[in-house]
C-alpha cells in the first residue's frame, strides 16, 4: 500500500504536533542553512519550484533549502514559458511534473490551484503561495521566528496589521497560531478587515481578538506587530489602492512612542509600510525571518519524506 502522499496545502490542515514537529526539526537544521554544515539527506532527490506569481524569498529560500540537504532542483519563474499557457490543466501539469521530480512548491494567483494541483501530483506538493488565501511556509517561519525571538507562543499577544483582506499571510498565520493560547489584534482599515473565515474560525474556537483601525493604539501593549503589505496586484480599482496605500506607515518615532518592546515582523516584500529607519533597531526581525526560512523549509521538505 502506497504511503499517503504528505502534501502541504494550508495551515488550517496543519495538527499541531505536525507545527511542532517542523519547528523542532527546523531548530536542527540550522547549522545546515547557515552552511555551517553540508547536508546529504536529500542526495538524489530534486525539488521542482513552479512559480507561476512573482517570488523573491520563498523559490530562493526553497531551492537554497534543497540545495544545502545534498538534493537538486529545478524552476519555472513564468507561466508564460510554461505549457499551461496552452491550455494544459493543472492536475496534467502535475502529473508531468511528478515525472521529473520528487517533491514540488508550487505559487499560482488564483486561490485553491494548488489544491488542483495536488489532485494530480504523485509527489508532496507544498504550497508556496495561492492568490489571496495560503502561505504555510511562511506562517511556519514566522511562527518558528516568534518562538526563536521571544522563547514560546503560547500566552502572547500578537499584532497583525495592514492588508487583511487580500493578503495570504495574516490568515495563514492566523490559523497557524490559532492552534496556540495567543490573543490577536487586527489592526487595519476597514475596507481591508481580516477575512470572515478567519474570524469564523477564531470564534468557534473562542480565540480572543480585537479589529481596530486605530494602528498606533493597535501596537499598544502587544508582544509582536506583523506588519503587511498592501496588496497592489490583488486590487480591482487602483484608485482605491492609491488611497489606502500609505494608511500605516510604522517609523522609528511611532515604535519607541508606542511599543518599543515589541518584536517587528514582516514577510516581505516591503513597500512604504515601514520607513527604513525602523531596520536600525533591534527587535525589528524580518530580515531574521528570512533567514530562518531556510531552516523552516529544509523542516518542510525533510517531514514531506518521513
Ligand atoms: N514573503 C514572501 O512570500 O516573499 P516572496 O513573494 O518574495 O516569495
Amino acid at each position: 500500500m502506497p504511503q499517503k502522499l504528505k502534501h502541504l496545502l494550508s495551515t488550517q490542515s496543519l495538527k499541531k504536533s505536525e507545527i511542532e514537529e517542523i519547528l523542532a526539526l527546523a531548530k536542527e537544521m540550522e547549522p545546515y542553512a547557515k552552511k555551517e554544515k553540508q547536508g546529504n539527506q536529500m542526495k538524489g532527490k530534486i525539488l521542482a519550484a513552479l512559480f507561476y506569481e512573482p517570488s523573491t524569498r520563498t523559490r530562493l529560500s526553497f531551492e537554497t533549502a534543497m540545495l544545502r540537504l545534498g538534493g537538486e532542483t529545478l524552476s519555472v519563474t513564468d507561466v508564460n514559458t510554461s505549457s499551461i499557457t496552452k491550455g494544459e490543466s493543472l492536475i496534467d501539469t502535475a502529473k508531468v511534473i511528478s515525472q521529473f521530480a520528487d517533491i514540488v512548491a508550487i505559487r499560482h494567483s488564483q486561490n485553491g490551484a494548488v489544491n488542483e494541483f495536488s489532485k494530480g501530483s504523485s509527489v508532496p506538493t507544498v504550497n508556496a503561495g495561492d492568490g489571496t488565501s495560503q502561505h504555510p511556509s511562511q506562517a511556519l517561519l514566522d511562527a518558528y521566528t516568534i518562538q526563536k525571538e521571544l522563547g514560546k507562543i503560547d500566552g502572547l499577544t500578537i499584532a497583525i496589521s495592514g492588508d487583511l483582506k487580500y493578503g495570504r499571510t495574516p490568515s495563514s498565520l492566523a490559523f497557524l497560531l490559532s492552534n496556540y493560547n495567543i490573543k490577536f489584534r487586527f489592526i487595519s482599515p476597514k475596507e481591508l478587515k481580516m477575512k470572515p473565515e478567519v474570524i469564523t474560525h477564531l470564534n468557534r474556537l473562542k480565540t480572543p481578538y480585537e479589529q481596530t483601525q486605530n494602528f498606533e493604539k493597535g501596537m499598544k501593549d502587544v508582544d509582536v506587530l506583523y506588519m503587511t503589505r498592501i496588496q497592489r496586484e490583488r486590487f480591482e480599482n487602483f484608485k482605491e489602492y492609491e488611497r489606502l496605500k500609505n494608511v500605516y506607515v510604522l517609523t522609528k518615532k511611532i515604535v519607541l512612542k508606542n511599543n518599543p518592546k515589541m518584536i517587528i515582523m514582516h514577510p516581505l516584500p516591503r513597500v512604504n509600510e515601514i520607513a527604513t529607519d525602523v531596520d536600525e533597531l533591534k527587535n525589528a526581525v524580518y530580515f531574521r525571518q528570512v533567514e530562518n526560512g531556510i531552516a523552516v523549509r529544509m523542516a518542510i521538505i525533510l517531514t514531506r519524506f518521513l
